[in-house]
């Protein structure tokens, strides 16, 4: 007989047909009454088993974790919560669990008892409602850039540059590391490694989606970037993955526009699509907060803050304006902030972020305008603005509640004598980034792009409160098991 998915059988009606149904046991009640879930939905089947019947020996091995199938017929339920059953006429074992050793246990254990299990955390409806929502997120991407015809473009992994000048890179060599070859200075001699020059893992696909875009015209990249930042907080991962539409003949504002739509339109698709699963993370985060003082607790539930930011326009500003907000904000006053708001040109910590998005605003904040001593060298040179005391950038960072900065992203320098002056100033050589430059020298044209990191948004919609519980395996400081 062909195993029917759990998903695929709650959606028909009961016609008293004969199944297969294959999963793991998630209750057993009464040595009666199996909730079965097989990682097609959130919902469990439940599986009656006819005492009279049944084998002994095999109702003594249905236990919490173990993996079994089940034949019967699908029938309307006679009890509550559920509209169908399946009636078992046969159930086969195809793995014990003993919960004297298995590590997960039919209660409420911590997230961070659960991280420490990583491999085992799937089987908590906690986290496969996390990775169904993560899968659907991903598959409403790529949904909603190949509609508007982006092409998806996959850029390495390994490169030989830094596409963010923040130095922040993971070496890859294959050089013994005990007794590298040298140089006549002295120094290690990449040319003798294996690309035959130094390289690393990529912060970023950008520079290289650029050389797509001005072909391609509009194109997006969706892959793993890393990070050697020592940073142990909860929204910073050492590997996570970076969606990067570059465009063609676009501007900034064209540029705030796309990512503001495509936030909402890949939160709409949660909404429209996953609500089994987000009412499992609601009801969690209503858990979590329950532990807070009533003060720290939201306003919203989860729901309510996804329809808020799908239904309400994204506030825009210059940083120099957040510069004057936060100046004359209470806690800058009153000496709150960690990091006092001094003056303009001063990058912007965390905490302010989130007074702007979550106190001052109450809404998603799109900053633009930065200094440009703060942001990368590609980004597009400002005309000197009015009031502004220093030179700036198109640059744009999008901010949301209870995550800081989601996206960052700018119109790109496309003069070729305006991207040779800063990366001289930046000292970015001209000699490794000829390929880039070649762009500006033939056929160059206005364009921009932004950078969404993926898990910041599969955090937001889940509601999940550290980074670490919406990757499957989280790379951090310190950690790189499984
Ligand atoms: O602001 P970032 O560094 O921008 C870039 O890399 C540009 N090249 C993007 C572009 O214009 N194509 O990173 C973009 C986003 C951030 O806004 C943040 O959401 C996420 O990537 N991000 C991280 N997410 C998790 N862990 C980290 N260590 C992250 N660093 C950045
Ligand atoms: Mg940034």
């Amino acid at each position: 007989m062909q195993r029917l998915k759990i998903a695929e059988i709650l959606r028909t009606e009961p016609v008293n047909t004969s199944v297969l149904v294959k999963g793991w046991v998630k209750a057993f009640r009464n040595n009666q009454f199996i909730a079965l879930n097989d990682g097609s939905t959130a919902s469990n089947l439940q599986v009656v088993i006819d005492l009279e019947n049944a084998d002994p020996a095999i109702v003594d091995r249905i236990k919490f974790g173990a993996a079994i199938g089940a034949t019967g017929i699908l029938v309307e339920s006679q009890g509550k919560g559920q509209t169908v059953e399946v009636k078992a006429e046969s159930i086969e074992i195809y793995g014990d669990c003993n919960l004297d050793e298995f590590p997960l246990q039919p209660k409420r254990q911590s997230l961070e008892f659960l991280r420490e299990n990583a491999h085992l955390r799937f089987r908590t409806n906690t986290f496969s409602a996390v990775f169904r929502i993560r899968h659907a997120l991903a598959f409403a991407v790529h949904k909603f850039f190949n509609d508007r015809g982006f092409y998806y473009l996959h850029t390495p992994v390994i490169t030989a540059s830094d596409a963010e000048g923040a130095g922040e890179m993971f070496r890859v060599t294959t050089l013994p590391l005990e007794n590298p070859p040298r140089t006549e200075q002295g120094e290690i001699d990449f040319s003798e490694d294996f690309f035959g020059r130094s390289t690393n893992l990529t912060v970023s696909g950008q520079l290289e989606a650029e050389l797509g875009a001005l072909a391609l015209g509009d194109v997006y990249t969706f892959g793993p970037t890393f990070r050697a930042e020592n940073s142990n907080t909860t929204r910073h991962l050492a590997e996570f993955w970076m969606i990067e539409p570059e465009v063609a003949f676009c501007d900034l504002t064209d540029n705030m526009n796309l990512a503001e739509d495509m936030l909402q339109y890949v939160i709409k698709y949660i909404l429209e699509n996953c609500a089994a699963d987000l009412k499992i993370l609601e009801d969690r985060l209503l858990e979590e907060e329950k532990s807070k003082p009533q003060d720290q607790r939201s306003e919203l539930s989860l729901t309510e803050k996804l329809h808020f930011v799908t239904e309400n326009k994204f506030e825009r500003l210059t940083y120099t304006e957040a510069i004057q907000i936060l100046k004359d904000s209470k806690p800058n006053k009153k000496g709150k902030f960690q990091f006092p708001v001094e003056g303009w040109g001063t990058d912007l910590q965390s905490e302010h972020e989130r007074y702007l998005v979550e106190k001052h605003f109450k809404k998603p904040v799109v900053l633009t305008n930065y200094p440009a001593a703060i942001k990368a060298f590609y980004m597009r040179q400002d005309e000197p603005l009015e009031g502004v005391p220093g030179p700036t950038v198109a640059a744009m960072d999008i901010l949301f509640p209870g995550i800081g900065e989601i996206v960052g992203g700018s119109q790109r320098e496309e003069r070729l004598d305006k991207l040779k002056q800063r990366m001289h100033e930046m000292d970015i050589p001209e000699k490794e980034l000829f390929w880039y430059l070649d762009t500006r020298r033939f056929g160059t044209c206005p364009h921009a792009g932004f950078g969404l990191g993926f898990e910041r948004l599969v955090q937001f919609v889940t509601g999940m409160t550290n980074i670490r519980d919406v990757i499957a395996f989280p790379r951090y400081p310190g950690s790189a098991e499984f």
